[in-house]
């Protein structure tokens, strides 16, 4: 066996922003690297995913993830290769998805391990396309949302690693009319003439509420909401009779520093019978090897399309996190640290 290495670079969270992070918020320090304790493994972190959820991690409220422990180093999925191992199943040189990421080595305990197989896709897309975000798009339109061929769907994010799952998946199951909302003309041609969209609208160009009315003049049956604020607001004015909505995640305001208005037009749930439903991941495992199934039945046949914005090197880990609230990404963005 090669030598272990005797140290990992590892970021920090060292104050909790209020409003945008800083650079100052985080810092990237050493650790000393040992070999694996009885049950776990070494790995080499090859890839590892910064995801909006983060942000309210760096806040110390109560939430259904516990927030980031100031000093301690930072945490999220990552993709690595093993490189000792001291537990049963897992040999040096297997892939394996965990959650310590935001560090070059990782010292996992081997139950909360999964291998992974590059031979079905790419390694990062246990990321993204055939990971978390990926579950989550399927997830929220088929259970939560009650999807149900010939509706119509609008999803906002819609060039992330979610948003970009969700139009496609429903196109791919016989939605009557896709519509997405995205930051840039550049994302938005692509919606169209990559992913397949009906109809595409930067949100940036003008009110959501008129844009999204000219892009669905028949209305929409579901909405896959990954930003809220005027977002949802101009979904709830364009829903149809007994019209569903995932509530998925609500970017727009995960930087406010004050507390940020409602929907205005809230009251028109009653009268058209509206669902609005929030959604966790966590709260579909059960649905993963079907998603898997056929997602990669998808990916194989070239049905579903996904783009990754890949950072390299871990030193970048800050800027890359900052980024992907910017919207600097189109579809997942990771760090990669394969060089
Ligand atoms: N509930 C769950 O279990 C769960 C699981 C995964 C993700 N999520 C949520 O799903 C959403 C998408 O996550 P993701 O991982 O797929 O991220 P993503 O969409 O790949 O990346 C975030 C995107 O948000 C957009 N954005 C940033 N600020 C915005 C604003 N003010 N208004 C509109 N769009 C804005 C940016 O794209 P533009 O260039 O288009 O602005 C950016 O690329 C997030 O809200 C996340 O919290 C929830």
């Amino acid at each position: 066996m090669s030598a272990l290495p005797t140290s990992s670079r590892e970021w920090h969270l060292v104050a909790r922003p209020h409003g945008w992070p800083e650079a100052s918020d985080l810092a990237l320090r050493e650790a000393a690297v040992a070999a694996p304790g009885e049950g776990r493994i070494l790995v080499r972190n090859l890839y590892f995913s910064v995801d909006p959820y983060m942000r309210g991690r760096m806040n110390d409220v109560k939430s259904y993830t516990p927030p980031f422990k100031l000093d301690h180093p930072m945490d999220g999925g990552a993709v690595g290769e093993v490189i000792a191992s001291n537990a049963e199943g897992f040999a040096v040189g297997d892939h394996v998805l965990h959650g310590l990421g935001w560090r070059e080595y990782a010292d996992v305990p081997a139950k909360h391990a999964v291998k992974v197989d590059g031979s079905i896709a790419p390694l990062s897309a246990y990321l993204g396309v055939l990971g978390m975000p990926g579950l989550t798009a399927y997830a929220g339109l088929f259970e939560v949302a009650s999807f149900k061929e010939g509706d119509a769907v609008f999803v906002s994010g819609a060039a992330g690693a979610v948003g970009s799952q969700v139009g496609q998946m429903a196109k791919l199951k016989g939605a009557s009319r896709v519509i997405g909302s995205a930051g840039s003309d550049e994302k938005v041609k692509l919606l169209v003439e990559e992913y397949g969209f009906d109809a595409a609208f930067n949100y940036k160009n003008g009110p959501v509420r008129e844009q999204l009315a000219e892009a669905a003049p028949d209305g929409i049956d579901v909405y896959f909401d990954n930003v809220g604020g005027e977002h949802l607001e101009a979904a709830i004015s364009s829903m149809n009779v007994h019209g569903r909505a995932t509530i998925c995640g609500m970017i727009a305001q995960y930087n406010a520093t004050e507390p940020t208005p409602g929907p205005r037009n809230l009251a028109l749930v009653i009268g058209k019978r509206l669902r609005l439903q929030g959604i966790l991941v966590g709260d579909h495992a059960a649905l993963q090897p079907q998603f898997v199934q056929e997602v990669a039945g998808w990916l194989a046949s070239g049905a579903l399309k996904y783009r990754e914005t890949k950072v390299e090197g871990i030193e970048n880990g800050f800027d890359a996190f900052v980024g992907l609230l910017r919207g600097e990404n189109t579809g997942k963005m990771i760090v990669s640290l394969d060089a």
